[in-house]
């Protein structure tokens, strides 16, 4: 079965003489690799304004608080979702606020968002799901227009871009995931990354239980909530590792997505998601919309080609149940979401075989 998803580490001979080096090293806490690290990750998105921490999560639930999200406040965000997106607005005390998607791309419509922005709503939450790019610059405009600060879940998205730059420091917060099957593993591990570098000094402390790095632990003074939320140097040594291969492996996630998008134009039952002005997709997850989606993951399945939905749509759990709400365009996307393999691992042959069975019917 030709996989959705596989985590992509360095050779074997590469990786495991550098992590052995950090196993032993006598410091396997966040320090120098760590460090190391953001630079890099700095340098390829080109922002150097980059917190490393243990998950995607963390960068989540650190961006709400120092977004100033508190209590009794209102977050509008995606049901087109991984769950941890919405459940880390759930952390801050925050209410959820579902925004209806654009039925051709899945993601977040700005003239839905705008319509549900009240005096309460603290903080706009975009996904740039499966690698696509949200409407960016409808999203900038609706953010200055109301003063409302942006975060982008850029999870799926390393290595996407919005004019031509990487995405990672348009809004004033960004975060990535590192988690098992991103673009980019590091076993487990997230960044976030800022537009300007004020916050960077009380993010570190709030990586770090709240205490400030730079002095001593007899010298420190905790004075607000900090987190366990840093990244430590084995899962960066590891990253480090990563970064060597970043662009040719996220080359392969767009080669691949580049040869669908030609490769299945114009078949009967199936729609591509077009991509916004301005927006260039890393393909994390290669969408489409068909009729009659469960036979077509069955057809896929009898051809050993795994191809599914993948993420359960957020506003359907009892945890968000009293954000429910109607979201046509939601309902309509969703019942005809797919997607099909993609990444790294899908080499020529298999992307042609994929296209080619596809083109079969269903
Ligand atoms: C869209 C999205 N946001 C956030 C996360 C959270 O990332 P992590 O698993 O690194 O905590 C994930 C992945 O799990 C995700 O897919």
């Amino acid at each position: 079965m030709i996989p959705l998803v596989k985590p992509y580490l360095p050779p074997r001979e590469e990786l495991m003489p550098e992590l052995e080096n950090t196993l032993y090293s006598g410091y396997i806490a966040e320090g120098e690799p760590v460090y190391k690290f953001e630079r890099q990750f700095a340098n390829y998105i080109g922002n150097p304004n980059v917190l490393a921490l243990h998950s995607g999560t963390d960068a989540l639930h650190l961006a709400l608080i120092l977004a100033g999200v508190k209590e009794g406040d209102e977050v509008i965000s995606t049901p087109m979702t991984a769950e941890p997106t919405n459940t880390s607005i759930t952390m801050v005390g925050a209410k959820v606020v579902w925004g209806d998607v654009d039925v051709r791309t899945g993601l977040l419509d700005p003239v839905s968002v705008r319509s549900l922005i009240t005096s309460r709503t603290k903080a706009i939450m975009l996904v740039h799901y499966a690698g696509m790019v949200c409407d960016m610059d409808e999203f900038n405009k609706i953010s200055q227009e109301f003063n409302i600060p942006i975060i982008e879940d850029a999870a799926h998205a390393l290595g996407s871009k919005y004019n031509g730059k990487f995405i990672g420091s348009n809004s004033p917060y960004t975060i990535f995931s590192l988690q098992a099957i991103k673009h980019m593993t590091t076993v487990d591990g997230g960044f976030l990354t800022f537009k300007e570098d004020k916050q960077l000094p009380r993010a570190r402390r709030m990586r770090w239980f709240g205490l400030d790095k730079g002095k001593s632990r007899l010298e420190n003074d905790i004075t607000e909530t900090g987190y366990k939320y840093a990244m430590n140097n084995v899962n960066a040594t590891i990253g480090l590792v990563q970064m060597r291969h970043i662009e040719s492996v996220v080359g392969r996630y767009i080669e691949n997505g580049k040869f669908y998008d030609n490769a299945l134009k114009n078949i009967a039952g199936l729609e591509l998601v077009p991509y916004y002005n301005d927006t260039e997709p890393s393909y994390w997850l290669y969408t489409i919309k068909v009729e009659r989606r469960e036979d077509f993951i069955k057809m896929m399945a009898d051809n050993n080609i795994l191809a599914s939905p993948l993420h359960h749509r957020n506003d359907l759990h009892s945890i968000f149940a009293q954000s429910k709400r109607e979201l046509p365009n939601m309902d309509k996307f969703y019942e005809k979401l797919v997607h099909i393999p993609c990444g790294w691992w899908v080499n020529n042959e298999d992307r042609e075989y994929i296209a080619d069975v596809i083109k079969k019917g269903w």
